[in-house]
């Protein structure tokens, strides 16, 4: 297995190219199923998790090509099957984005349950009951979903939870339905409203993009597009967390400016100086004190969970003591007792972290446990004094394309080891 080894202490200073975003190019994909003609997916990331739901659409016999430029084409004009098999879906639970567009567009799916993950047990009933509400008969048996309907009808659906990938594959199911769907309580995410984008590229009638209350006119077909997925905005606050926690600077170049409000005025409450332009977003953090901030997640436009962690390695270095509330999954907190191997000094209620900044963290192997986890722990390194080592960095793959490069790029001492 591989891992990284870090030498702490080095103050970053530089620029970061941003990549296409995981959790919009995932879903961009699967609407592959809808379109009737060939379509390309460009500004797509080297991630291992984007290469795990082009296999699951492989093996249903879609054609998925990627040139040099990691753009993808998909063609399913050679689609042999409408099922997604355990053992892919298991290493990658997104894949269940298939499942509405599956029904939608040939009537049938046999997609595995994804089961849970180190974060949480990830229950997809939301994603049934939505079908189920638009005339799918489903049955889930054997650690399968079998979904079926001879033509999805318009119904209106009120998510009980916000749910990312919930609205996001009942969207897809929706477009190509007989009549009017209105999804209330749907997520608003900045990926779902790139998804939107781009299924109205493929010639679907979509209102409300970017509000609760998405209400989609089901078309007789979709054409395939031609569509650049928006930047991650995960990777920038990221990268933006990396000169925060070692009093460094780091311009982001290809960002989202608009999809990180509440990331950015929490910030600017630990003390980080900030610039935007158009395409740019720049966190200066030279002689400047680090604070502790309360962080408490909740779907967008509030604080994202998906940057929880990393926030959690700022305040564990902060001057201050942050309460770190953690309200989506039940058990994203694992990297607190990473952190605390390394001398933070933190206590853990529940969801609930109360941090007590310390001077300083020490190097120490570490593991990590999921990918944000990982993300904490590489910026928990970089402020460490001394020389730390991250395990289990297949994580960290999954979500943060060329990581080391990048940060090598600003500065940082981190080499990947076998
Ligand atoms: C998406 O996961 C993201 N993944 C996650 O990013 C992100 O953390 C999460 O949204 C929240 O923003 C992708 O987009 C591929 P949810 P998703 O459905 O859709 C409960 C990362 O690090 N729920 O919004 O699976 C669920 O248990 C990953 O990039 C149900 O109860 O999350 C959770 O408590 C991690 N029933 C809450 O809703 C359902 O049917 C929100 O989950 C669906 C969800």
């Amino acid at each position: 297995m591989q891992k990284f080894e870090i030498q702490g202490g080095i103050s970053v200073d530089g620029e970061v190219t941003i990549s296409g975003a995981k959790n919009a190019v995932l879903p961009i994909l699967a609407a592959g199923i809808l379109a009737t003609t060939p379509m390309t997916i460009r500004n797509v990331p080297r991630l291992k998790d984007v290469k795990t739901l082009s296999a699951v659409l492989a093996g249903m016999g879609i054609t998925v090509d990627t040139n040099d430029d990691n753009d993808i084409s998909i063609d399913n004009d050679t689609l042999n099957s409408c099922c997604a098999p355990y053992d892919l879906v298991r290493t990658m639970r997104a894949s269940i984005l298939v499942l509405g567009p599956l029904v939608a567009r040939y009537g049938e799916a046999e997609v595995s349950l994804p089961g849970g993950c180190a974060i949480g047990s990830r229950p997809v009933n939301l994603h049934i009951s939505g079908l189920e509400a638009m005339g799918a008969e489903v049955t889930v048996h054997e650690g399968y979903i079998r979904a079926k309907a001879k033509r999805l009808k318009g119904a209106l659906i009120n998510m009980e939870l916000v749910s990312v990938t919930g609205t996001e594959n009942l969207l897809m199911a929706a477009v190509l339905a007989e009549g009017t769907t209105t999804i209330e309580n749907a997520a608003r995410e900045p990926e779902v409203s790139d998804l939107a984008h781009c299924l109205i590229a493929m010639g679907a009638k979509i209102t409300g993009i970017g509000t609760d209350t998405l209400v989609i006119d089901g078309v007789e077909a979709l054409q395939g597009c031609d569509y650049s997925v928006l930047p991650d905005r995960i990777e920038t606050g990221t990268y933006l967390a990396a000169a925060a926690i070692t009093g460094g600077r780091v311009k982001t170049l290809k960002a989202d400016v608009q999809g990180l409000d509440a990331v950015l005025q929490k910030f600017k409450e630990a003390g980080a100086k900030l610039s935007t332009g158009k395409d740019w977003i720049e966190l200066d953090m030279r002689g400047r004190t680090l604070k502790a901030v309360d962080i408490r997640t909740d779907p967008y436009p509030a604080f994202p969970t998906d940057m929880q962690a990393q926030f959690m390695a700022m305040n564990a270095v902060s001057q201050g003591i942050g309460v770190v509330v953690e309200t989506i999954f039940e058990n994203r907190m694992m990297h607190v007792a990473e952190l605390m191997r390394m001398g933070a000094n933190i206590r853990l209620e529940g969801n609930t972290a109360i941090v007590a900044g310390m001077p300083t963290l020490y190097g120490a192997p570490v593991m990590a446990t999921d990918l944000r986890a990982s993300a904490c722990l590489i910026l928990a390194a970089l402020a460490a004094e001394g020389k730390t080592t991250v395990n289990r960095i297949y994580h960290t793959d999954r979500g943060y394309e060329k990581i080391e490069q990048k940060l090598t790029g600003i500065g940082a001492n981190i080499v990947r080891v076998n």
